[in-house]
């Protein structure tokens, strides 16, 4: 049974108003549990709108919405359900922070599950650890923190709720190079710890490329679905949506230009050192 299944989801913005907006427009979408699925495309082709429906914040206009093969808006108990085991995080969840503690910001959504006291604070804890925010962050005002620390703390805020599938919409946009880096791979580490579900939606294609899933929408539909590899072997299409590959397939298209022999379906920075460096063993400079 698949994790999350939409079935001929529509939304539209402002229905039956001069500013009618078709955002979403009979999507379907299967997704099993397990794994880190990329959602890229250009703005305005209905990715935030996708995920909102996900842990039930939006309202299908048309089509169903089912976790577990249940429909998430059967019931209150189930949309209830859905906020719990779907984790979102926005765009710029740091202008989301509003408790006095960091602490107690993380704890929001513990607290609103009810737990234990002693379960608020493991978990807090342990979120906490897992974005990379020490102890001594925990008692202090939000209003204090770096931005990168904002960021973690908003993030830990949905981790501590451990959700069976969280959706992040750009969470390393306005990151510096290192900072992106170092989230990625906290929130990755906390997928493989919790066998989680990732969904992540990214401008980045260096994230993208790194996806065990990658899908493509433009204009409200789902236009690709597949391995990354697949995807960025269709450059043309991709451009032809306002999207980019990520630049190591740009330099490797440069260099085989240029007569490097590089083998295709090179687009991650690793791939483009060991494929260099395979040519350099066999026989001196690769070109
Ligand atoms: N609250 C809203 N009211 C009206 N139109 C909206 C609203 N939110 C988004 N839209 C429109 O819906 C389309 C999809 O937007 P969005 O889901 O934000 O795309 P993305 O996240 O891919 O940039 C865009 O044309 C956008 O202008
Ligand atoms: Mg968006």
């Amino acid at each position: 049974m698949p994790l999350i299944e939409l079935r001929g989801l529509t939304h539209v913005y402002s229905q039956g108003t001069p500013f009618e907006k078709t955002a979403i427009d009979r999507l379907d979408l299967t997704v099993e549990a397990g794994g880190v699925v990329g959602l890229i495309g250009h703005t305005g082709s209905g990715k935030s709108t996708l995920i909102s429906h996900l842990n039930a914040l939006l309202k299908p206009t048309e089509g169903t919405v089912l976790l577990d093969g249940e429909d998430v808006f059967a019931s209150k108990a189930s949309i209830r359900a859905a906020r719990f085991r779907v984790g979102v995080v926005f765009q710029y969840p740091e202008y989301q922070l509003f408790e006095e503690t960091v602490y107690a910001d993380i704890a929001y959504g513990p607290k609103n599950l009810k737990l234990e006291k002693d379960e608020i604070d493991r978990r807090v804890r342990q979120a906490a650890a897992f974005v990379g925010l020490d102890d001594a962050v925990l008692d202090r005002s939000p209003l204090e923190l770096s931005g990168g620390q904002k960021r973690r703390t908003a993030i830990a805020g949905v981790l501590a709720m451990e959700p069976e599938l969280l959706v992040l919409d750009e969470p390393t946009a306005g990151l510096d190079p290192a900072g992106r880096e170092d989230l990625l791979e906290k929130l990755f580490a906390w997928r493989r710890a919790r066998q989680a579900t990732v969904l992540l939606v990214t401008h980045d294609m260096s994230i993208a490329a790194r996806c065990d899933r990658l899908l493509v929408m433009s204009q409200g539909r789902i236009l690709m679905d597949g391995a990354p590899a697949d995807i960025f072997a269709r450059g043309d299409e991709l451009t032809a949506v306002g999207l980019d590959l990520p630049a190591p397939a740009h330099i490797a298209a440069l260099l085989r230009q240029r007569g490097v022999a590089l083998p295709p379906g090179i687009y991650t920075a690793a791939q483009l050192t060991d494929a260099i460096l395979a040519l350099w063993r066999k026989g001196g400079a690769p070109c």
